[in-house]
């Protein structure tokens, strides 16, 4: 196929130039890059904020450390290419995939390998479109807004749709596959999905398998870790378990594990929601009661025990 070049306009050239502060020395040490790029608190935060995910949170850090060397390479004057950056985050449902993305995005901006440090988060359908000349410019209006951050293309397997020799979804993946390769200085590109689709897909696709610089794999969590998540999730919402509550939630994880369509953390929170829904019921009966925080915070077992899990339904 003879494509043409696309070029995404609006990078470099767009963003004012710094303003004319006094030129700072250059950084010699990674304690020096470290503290004027503020890395390390985002890296703090992403350690305390999530839980689990050690082998994830072991390959940003990683990541992180090649970034910091190659600033103190160029500082001493050895130059490299631009590192690719482009990742895959493989996992199933609610195992942290976006959060960690968006957390990469912060990272990436604070070590100055992208402009803005913001994500775009698509799917299939926000890149291809139904009819033929469709599907060029919306990945390029994709690109252009994505450009100075990073692109997350969710489930981006279904692109690539074989059976149906005319689909616009190839098209998406040249322009993608172009500008992944020339303006990498400015776009990182992170495709996420289920490990299985996501290997057939580079079986498939090798220009795009050669361009992913980076593979996470993102473990479900443990009986444990979800709890924990649950937890953090309560205390940012301010509310906390009652009595009892916390053991009955353990109960409901045990069952709820056992259930299909268990989603990792997206499916805690949603039982957390459901609970904040039930015990909002309960207070809202009892109309003349005068409610205090105690009240107003407290998720008690019974808001957790009406849940169809224990009543034999399936899915809530
Ligand atoms: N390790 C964790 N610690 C605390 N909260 C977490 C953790 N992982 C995920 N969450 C929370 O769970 C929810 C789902 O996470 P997220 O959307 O990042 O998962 P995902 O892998 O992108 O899922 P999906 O495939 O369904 O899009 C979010 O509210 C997120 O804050
Ligand atoms: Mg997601």
């Amino acid at each position: 196929m003879n494509s043409p070049l696309y070029s995404i306009p609006g990078s470099a050239t767009a963003t004012p130039p710094p303003p004319a502060a006094e030129p700072a020395a250059p950084e010699r040490t990674v304690a020096e890059v470290l503290a004027r790029s503020q890395v390390e608190s985002v890296m703090d935060e992403l350690d305390r904020d999530l839980v689990g995910l050690a082998p994830v949170k072991q390959r940003i850090r990683d990541i992180a450390a090649l970034l910091v060397i190659d600033k103190l390479r160029l500082n001493v004057g050895l130059s490299a290419a631009t590192p690719s950056l482009h990742m895959c985050f493989t996992g199933n449902p609610g195992t942290g995939k976006t959060t960690v993305a968006m957390r990469m995005a912060q990272i990436l901006h604070r070590l100055g390998y992208v402009r803005k440090g913001h994500l775009v988060a698509v799917t299939r359908d926000d890149l291809v479109g139904q009819y033929i000349g469709h599907t060029a410019p919306k990945t390029r209006e994709v690109l252009k807004k994505a450009l100075g951050g990073v692109l997350f293309i969710d489930e981006a397997y279904y692109l690539y749709r074989p059976e149906n020799e005319r689909d616009y979804g190839q098209e998406a993946i040249e322009i993608l596959l172009q500008v992944m390769e020339n303006q990498r200085d400015d776009l990182v590109v992170i495709l996420a999905g289920y490990q299985d689709r996501m290997d057939t897909f580079f079986q498939s696709n090798p220009g795009m398998s050669s361009r992913i610089a980076h593979h996470l794999a993102f473990p479900d969590y443990s009986g444990a870790e979800l709890a924990q998540i649950a937890r953090r999730m309560l205390l940012d919402m301010n509310y906390r378990f009652g009595d009892g509550a916390a053991e009955t939630f353990d109960e409901y994880l045990r069952l709820r594990l056992a259930q299909p369509h268990f989603a990792n953390a997206r499916s805690v929170r949603n039982a957390l929601d459901r609970a904040r829904l039930r015990q909002a019921s309960r207070l809202f009966t009892d109309r003349d009661r005068v409610l205090g925080r105690d009240e107003l915070t407290t998720i008690e077992a019974a808001d957790l025990r009406a849940s169809r899990v224990f009543t034999g339904g399936a899915g809530r």
